[in-house]
């Protein structure tokens, strides 16, 4: 590469820098207080797997693993990706750590990282993060209602409020494929004027066209059956708990017919948080339950539910309501001479292992130009350390604020931080 040549983030990847970073640390300490709460624990798969974990999960004709994975062969020849999401990296780890040899349920959530090869648009991006949990071991509607309780409070704890949620039953193994027939025939009779990727899903994958935001394929799905209508009994008595509950605990929620979500392993419970204020890419959180994942790993049979959230998507909303408060400087020591150098770095280290955060002047720099520099970090209290204090023991202080000034004794200095600064 040529030194005029420029280097930049690969299109759809982005640098997280301050202070959006402070909007981010804030959701993640978000999740962490409150996942917990419910018996969640963290756990952290790795970023690449085996690509047939994928396929083998999300659905050979998705689109996700149709055309959006970063797929690549390692060394040794084998087919591995990037992760497009999480649930299929967590459901492996269940099954290949004999998770479900421990108690029943099990809890955990992650965040990190995904990829997806998709076009860039605003909310749209190759790579994103997630924030997400999976629940292994009920099959109550009951733990439906509980995880759609906790995305609520984790949405509630950050600050989001007027996002709508929309759940919908996408059935089990007995009733879909009836469904699935009478929407292949409803489409079969409209074939020709579905765009071509719909032709194509109306064999691999046809209640995709349900979700196709093409205009024509849009207005085509007038009419169209729907799953409530073809829900078995189970199916029905699953969905008709999970309102009750919903209500029961103030959740407030419409019924989506038309969610049937981009990924092929859900059964029953599907639901999606979405903004009316993001434009196209909507959904900030989805997710649903999955009973046939871990069999297909290889795990006994265990019914699962989870959900993720899409961090970029509520870092925009979170930012549209104002920047966080960037971290300022508790002290700035400005220094005068070579022996006061040292003292300041010295005075620099009891005031860090005091838990406060300490900048220093440049060692070149004339008092004036440290104020300077304190004054642009907007630093609470500049200390000002010459000869003299070093003589008297004392330190000089100015609280920039007010310009309020005083000395206080080198010895009392935890005492003055105690008594003037709050804490990060
Ligand atoms: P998903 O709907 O594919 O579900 O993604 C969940 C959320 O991730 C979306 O609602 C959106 O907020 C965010 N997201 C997805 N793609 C992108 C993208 N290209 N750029 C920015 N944000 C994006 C899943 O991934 C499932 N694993 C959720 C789940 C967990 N179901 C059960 N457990």
């Amino acid at each position: 590469m040529s030194s005029d040549e420029r280097y930049q983030a690969l299109k759809g990847m982005q640098d997280i820098l301050p202070p959006d970073i402070y909007i981010w640390q804030k959701i993640e300490a978000a999740a962490r207080e409150i996942f917990p709460l419910f018996g969640f624990k963290e756990i952290r798969p790795p970023i690449v797997e085996l690509t047939s974990v994928f396929t083998r999960s999300i659905g050979e004709n998705t689109d996700i693993v149709e055309k959006e994975m970063y797929t690549f062969n390692d060394k040794a020849g084998r087919s591995i990706s990037l992760r497009p999401e999480g649930t299929a990296s967590v459901v492996r780890a269940y099954v290949e750590n004999h998770l479900h040899n421990l108690p029943s349920p099990q809890k955990f959530f992650y965040s990190g990282p995904m990829f997806r090869y998709e076009r860039p648009q605003s909310g749209r991006f190759r790579q994103f993060y997630q924030t997400g949990v999976e629940l292994f071991g009920s099959s109550s509607p009951k733990t439906d209602a509980e995880v759609i309780l906790m995305l609520g409070r984790f949405l509630e704890k950050i600050g989001l409020e007027g996002l709508s949620f929309q759940i919908n039953s996408i059935g089990c193994e007995k009733c879909r494929p009836g469904y699935k027939e009478s929407v292949t025939g409803f489409f079969s009779d409209r074939h020709d004027n579905l765009c071509p990727d719909c032709r194509r899903r109306l064999n691999l994958n046809p209640l995709r066209i349900l979700d196709c935001k093409v205009g024509r394929c849009v207005e085509m799905r007038n009419g169209a059956p729907q799953i409530i209508d073809y829900l078995c009994e189970d199916c029905k008595t699953h969905f008709d708990k999970l309102k009750s509950m919903l209500s029961a605990v103030g959740v407030k929620y419409t019924v989506n017919p038309e969610m049937v979500r981009g990924l092929d392993y859900y059964t029953r419970t599907t639901f999606e948080v979405t903004s009316g204020t993001l434009g196209a890419q909507n959904a900030v959180a989805a997710g649903g339950r999955y009973d046939k994942l871990v069999k297909a790993f290889g795990g006994p049979e265990t019914p699962a539910v989870g959900f993720a959230v899409g961090m970029e998507r509520i870092v925009e909303l979170l930012k549209r309501s104002g920047q966080p408060d960037l971290p300022v400087p508790d002290i700035f020591i400005a220094f005068i001479g070579d022996a006061a150098e040292t003292q300041s770095m010295l005075i620099a280290e009891r005031i860090r292992g005091a838990g406060y955060w300490a900048e220093l002047g440049d060692s070149e720099a004339s008092l004036k130009s440290h104020m300077r520099r304190a004054d642009r970090l907007s630093a609470k209290y500049v200390f000002i350390i010459g000869d003299e204090e070093i003589n008297s023991k004392t330190i000089k202080w100015k609280k920039l604020s007010d310009s309020e000034q005083g000395e206080t004794p080198i010895s009392g200095l935890t005492d003055f931080l105690l008594e003037n600064i709050t804490r990060h």
